[in-house]
């Protein structure tokens, strides 16, 4: 996803951190842009972060889901099954 010129570090309007957006995101288990904009007051004015934060979002998401489906740590054997 492609969104700006430059990419944006932060709600410039309302001075938040995508950092702080991702951390609220993981801790509310929610990457719905609307719940996060009220829940923590971002995004309400030109809507100019909208684009980079969805985009931060679905890179979370993927990365939680590929997380996810990394095969478990190796597990000892199992003795009785040689
Ligand atoms: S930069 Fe986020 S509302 Fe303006």
């Amino acid at each position: 996803m492609s969104c700006s010129f430059k990419r944006l570090s932060r709600c410039e309007c309302h001075e938040v951190a995508f950092e702080e957006i991702l951390r609220y995101s993981r801790l509310l288990g929610t990457d719905d842009l609307n719940s996060l904009m009220e829940r923590i007051g971002f995004g309400q004015t030109c809507t100019a972060c909208h684009c980079d934060v969805k985009a931060l979002l679905s890179e979370q998401s993927r990365e939680m889901v590929d997380a996810e489906l990394e095969p478990a740590s190796v597990v000892a054997p199992n003795p009785r099954f040689p």
